[in-house]
């Protein structure tokens, strides 16, 4: 097979460096990929959201399948062009991406479905800021209607801060939704669809704030583990039945099947999963963990998915042992992050790449908020933790951070799931 990945992430790497090692696969590209993608597979300097470049791309290319990784491809419809254009694409159409691109779109879907998730307003006018906030009562949880890169959530306690977020989303020319706080840990389950049917993978765990002990503001994703010692053992089975059964078979009713990647981002509370969120593509960055301990050949799941009938597919398979993830940031992100900073010891097999390119010199540099990806397997979740650790240590740029928490709390035993 000849794949075509469009994307620049941490995640394309690791789809492409799965894909690398797939046997089914012969030849592989990215769109616009990064200096890591460049070493396995070729890159090509088109931009992701950019239907007609993307497309014209892939008349060039011929590739058998197309992966789009980000969300911002697949809400401006890039899935749609290609398949208008006859090429066989793994990703939603622009009309089911709106379950990510758009938060009352979601919560319209699943409230049809009967999916359990927080209550929210959606406000549309600066007058009504107020009258929401004093509904849902602290912590306050404020949100950008569109897409955000994570990074359009406010959660606190501090009442003029909620207001502030508000009027700054609505001057933006975006709408706001509030929602009541969902208390307990945190899950990204993603299953792989084909418009009927849904294939879970791995539940993960993503560290979403900057700082350790989750202090700061939100960000893309600091680092991830998976699977989760923690989680109850029926989580898959109950999410299965519960989310991913009942969406799937609303957004059929809609017109709008959901095919590709659905990740169900969610709170595991007293009254069981509730969904924070839903994306319309592989997260990041859970993706590097739960493809680190997949074992079925990647190009088979997403060709699956991608054909439109994931009947056929075997059950997947998975390695044992655990994977973690520890992100490495420009100084600055998520605020402002420096660019252009040399980075060294970032060679090793695990370093999975982002925000970074060559200078003209030929100098691995930075070019993005999260920079590097320090993934790692280990028989245990204590041994991936310092595999994926050590590999951190290697890595030298300028002013970078990254958490020193990862998996920690997990490993600790200090994660508990509140009782019904
Ligand atoms: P989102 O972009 O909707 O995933 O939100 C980003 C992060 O904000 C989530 O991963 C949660 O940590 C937090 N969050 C969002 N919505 C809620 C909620 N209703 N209750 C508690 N935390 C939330
Ligand atoms: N890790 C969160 C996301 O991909 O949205």
């Amino acid at each position: 097979m000849r794949i075509l990945i469009i994307g620049s992430g941490a995640r394309e790497h690791a789809i492409a460096r799965a894909l690398a090692r797939d046997p089914g696969v012969t030849d592989l590209h990215v769109a616009p990929g990064n200096a890591g993608t460049a070493e396995l597979a070729t890159n090509h300097r088109v931009s992701a959201s950019d239907a007609e470049s993307v497309l014209s791309l892939a008349r060039k290319v011929g590739p058998d399948l197309v992966v789009i990784g980000p969300e911002a491809p697949l809400v401006a419809g890039v899935a749609d062009a290609l398949r208008d254009a006859g090429f066989v694409v793994f990703g939603p159409s622009a009309a089911a991406a709106q379950i990510e691109g758009s938060k009352a779109f979601a919560k319209g879907v699943m409230a049809a479905a009967g999916v359990p998730t927080a209550r929210s307003i959606t406000v549309t006018d600066f007058g009504a800021i107020k009258q929401a906030l004093a509904e849902t009562r602290a912590p306050y949880v404020v949100k950008d209607d569109g897409l955000a890169a994570g990074k359009g959530v406010v959660v606190t306690t501090n009442k003029a801060t909620a207001i502030d977020h508000a009027w700054a989303v609505l001057s933006s020319g975006s709408h706001v939704l509030v929602e009541e706080y969902l208390s307990g840990p945190e899950v990204s389950l993603f299953a792989v669809c084909d418009g009927v049917r849904a294939v879970p993978l791995l539940p993960a765990q993503d560290f979403k704030r900057v700082g350790d002990g989750d202090t700061g503001p939100n960000t893309g994703g600091m680092g991830a583990y998976a699977p989760l010692p923690w989680a109850p053992p029926d989580l898959v089975a109950t999410v299965q039945q519960q989310v991913f059964e009942p969406v799937l078979a609303e957004m059929r009713r809609r017109g709008t099947p959901f095919t590709g990647l659905l990740y169900a981002g969610l709170a595991l509370t007293a009254a069981g999963p509730q969904v924070i969120e839903f994306n319309c593509r592989f997260g990041d960055p859970e993706t590097q963990v739960v493809l680190e301990l997949l074992e079925t050949p990647l190009s088979a799941v997403l060709w699956a998915s991608a054909a439109g009938d994931l009947s056929a597919l075997p059950a997947l398979r998975w390695k044992s042992g655990s994977a973690v993830t520890v992100v490495i940031a420009a100084q600055g992100y998520p605020a402002k992050p420096a660019s252009g900073d040399v980075i060294t010891g970032a060679g090793a097999d695990g370093i999975l790449h982002a925000g970074t390119d060559r200078d003209d010199a030929g100098n691995l540099v930075s070019a993005g908020g999260r920079v590097l990806s320090c993934t790692a397997a280990g028989a245990s979740l204590s041994e991936a933790r310092d595999a994926a650790y050590a590999l951190v240590s290697r890595v030298h740029l300028r002013g970078s951070h990254h958490r020193t928490d990862i998996a920690a709390k997990a490993l600790a035993g200090e994660i508990a799931v509140p009782s019904h």
